[in-house]
């Protein structure tokens, strides 16, 4: 039986839900909310602006029959924007092309490699706590600039293998790059502009854009130029990779590109522009909205942010200059499950969409191949009927015992199935070497709560107003 169409509320014949889509960010945003959490939408409904039209999902044994599978692999029209910027990276990508990237980039993820990574992220972490040392303490700081600047150190640094201050052109490639965000996030709420030719072509923004992702472009193959000049090639896995085969230097994420290319030809230069692009996009941004929601939700609750200091002090020791290892990231288990219910809170990436490349067969019908497909994973996260009391921020929700029974896909921050976030544990453990050094140094007072938060939902979750702490000197 096909899925019988329900229509969300308030779109009219020909324009569909426009005039809701061209409404304020924050109006849309609890619109959204509205219609995600109406009895006689569930468990399925479609939005739907002209000729475009999406189902939106938030049923968990529906989002698994739609992205468990190894089908469906196609992205919505959602990320249309992006796709000039991030070519046929891994996030963009589709098919035997998505299939490939995969396979080429999942070393890139293996923890010897992520080992290696922890000194850059205990740098990012430093460079946190100057900034607050430096903007003054007890008053308000919007952390998100100071999170963002040090996520993008780390994916720079790990992505690229150089500081961006050390490269001619840097400076400059990261203020283009945050202007470039924030024009695609703009884009993306946008359908009408969905067309490259009339936006890039006819509209002023459209052709800033162009000349941004052009400056991006060219930084990006200058640096994997350089890097390529006299690359050796090597065994990954005989190769430590902390003394790499590729001189003194630490191993990056483009080195393994680049080592590909080399000894299989599996990938060509532009190919690994994209999947530079790729990262630098998908894997700061994302780290820099999850630290920024969990150091507000920690300042809220003294008694939880009192032990997840005394889990720092208990693995890392009475002193206090110590840098956390690998090994003792991995130990900070309640620090975790705080990170883990930030994300169910405030998921960094809110809604992902598909396009059935087949008839998919759910409990509520069939969804007929060709449907684009939304899952609001934002929604999965706050249904009471999934997360007893949602709205509270719980940690031991995470505790073994307490995620058993729970339903695979009732949280899925980093997506699910065969393409989920290959930067998770990237992730994890560079918000756990930033929150480690903060709470190690500081004690956090509220200053937003989550009532006080204004959130808009563009390709990331956002607060409007920043997200604002104190912090006081420990010591
Ligand atoms: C808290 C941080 C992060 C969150 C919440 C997050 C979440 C997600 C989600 C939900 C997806 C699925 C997107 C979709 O289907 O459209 C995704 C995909 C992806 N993420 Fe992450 N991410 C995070 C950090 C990172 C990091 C640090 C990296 C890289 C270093 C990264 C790289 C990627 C890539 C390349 C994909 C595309 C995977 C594919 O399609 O095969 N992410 N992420």
């Amino acid at each position: 039986m096909t899925y019988k169409l329900k229509f969300a509320d308030g779109g009219s014949f020909l324009i569909g839900n426009l005039p809701q889509l061209t409404s304020s960010k924050e109006k849309l945003f609890k619109i959204v909310r509205k219609w995600n959490n109406s009895e006689h939408l569930k468990p399925m409904f479609v939005a739907q602006v002209g000729p475009y039209m999406a189902l939106n999902i938030i049923d968990p044994d529906i989002i698994e029959a739609v992205i468990s599978s190894n089908k469906n692999l196609q992205k919505s029209l959602l990320y249309t924007s992006l796709g000039p910027w991030l070519g046929q990276g891994l996030l963009t990508s589709t098919g035997n092309m998505w299939h490939t990237r995969r396979k080429i980039l999942t070393p890139a993820f293996h923890f010897s490699i992520l080992q290696g990574f922890i000194s850059t992220f205990n740098e990012a972490a430093d460079k946190v706590v100057r900034d607050i040392k430096s903007c003054g303490f007890r008053k308000p700081i919007n952390v998100v600039p100071l999170v963002s600047e040090a996520t993008l150190h780390g994916i720079n640094c790990t992505s690229m293998g150089s500081k961006m201050e050390r490269i001619e052109g840097g400076v400059e490639y990261q203020e283009n790059l945050s202007r470039l965000s924030d024009s695609v996030a703009w884009r993306c709420l946008r359908p009408w502009l969905f067309n490259n030719i009339f936006y890039y072509f006819f509209t002023s923004k459209g052709q800033t854009e162009n000349k941004l992702i052009n400056s991006l472009h060219n930084f990006v193959d200058s640096v994997i130029k350089k890097r390529a000049a006299g690359f050796q090639v090597f065994n990954t896995e005989e190769e430590t990779v902390s003394k790499s085969a590729y001189g003194k230097k630490k191993l990056a994420m483009l080195d393994l590109l680049l080592n590909d290319q080399l000894r299989n030809n599996s990938i060509t230069n532009q190919g690994i522009r994209d999947e530079v692009n790729t990262f630098v996009f998908e894997g700061h941004d994302t780290t820099a909205a999850n630290l920024s929601f969990t150091l507000m939700l920690l300042a809220c609750h003294k008694d939880i942010q009192n032990e997840v200091f005394e889990e720092i002090c208990h693995i890392l020791g009475p002193d206090l200059d110590k840098e956390p290892t690998y090994a003792d990231l991995q130990e900070m288990a309640l620090m975790e499950r705080c990170i883990k219910e930030s994300l169910r809170l405030y998921p960094s990436v809110p809604l992902i969409g598909r396009v059935a490349s087949e008839d998919i067969v759910t409990k509520a019908g069939i969804i007929p191949k060709g449907l684009s497909f939304h899952v609001h994973i934002y929604d999965v996260h706050r249904d009471p009927a999934l997360w007893p009391d949602p709205e509270k921020f719980d940690p031991s929700r995470f505790l073994p015992e307490n995620c058993r029974n729970r339903h695979p896909y009732s949280y899925i921050p980093f997506s699910a199935g065969p393409r989920n976030c290959i930067g998770q544990r990237f992730a994890m453990l560079e918000a756990k070497s930033i929150l480690c050094k903060v709470i190690k140094n500081f004690i956090l007072e509220p200053v937003d709560t989550p009532d006080s938060l204004v959130l808009v939902q563009e390709l990331l979750l956002r607060s409007v107003n920043g997200v604002k702490v104190k912090f006081v000197p420990r010591y």
